[in-house]
């Protein structure tokens, strides 16, 4: 699956560049999606992330692809691999550049929140 967000003047940090608090929501958000889309009748919420490291700003103005892939599905959770790439706003030629991954696993969760098979 794949999904675009655009970076707006509110997603950044006052050094004006994109806070990365948005864009861990939006990779945590855009594995829940996939996760739903593959298994329509689970609940799934969000167990953990790998270890996150920031090393590429990201400007004002840019589209964000995040393509996201099941990697790991175990008894009751499923990971997805989630790769973010930068385009720059209207006006540049450069190609999609690598600015963020990382893999999020979900649970399968029943009305009460407790765990459960796949
Ligand atoms: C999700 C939840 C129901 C899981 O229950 P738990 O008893 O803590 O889970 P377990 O330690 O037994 O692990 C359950 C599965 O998650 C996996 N898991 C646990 N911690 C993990 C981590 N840090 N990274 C990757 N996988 C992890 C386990 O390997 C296991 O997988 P499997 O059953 O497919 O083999 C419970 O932790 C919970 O309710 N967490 C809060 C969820 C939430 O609110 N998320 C939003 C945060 S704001």
């Amino acid at each position: 699956m794949e999904t675009l967000q655009q970076v707006r003047p509110e997603h950044l940090n006052h050094y004006g560049f994109l806070f990365g608090g948005y864009m861990l929501m939006w990779v945590d958000e855009a594995a829940w999606i996939a996760a739903s889309l593959d298994r329509p009748k689970c609940h799934f919420v969000t167990v953990g992330m790998e270890k996150v490291e920031f090393h590429h700003k990201v400007q004002e103005g840019s589209i964000l692809m995040l393509s996201v892939n099941e990697v790991k599905v175990g008894r009751t959770s499923v990971s997805y691999q989630v790769d973010v790439t930068c385009r720059h706003a209207a006006g540049h030629e450069r190609s999609a550049e690598p600015v963020f991954s990382n893999q999020v696993t979900m649970v399968r969760v029943d009305d009460e929140g407790n765990k459960i098979p796949l």
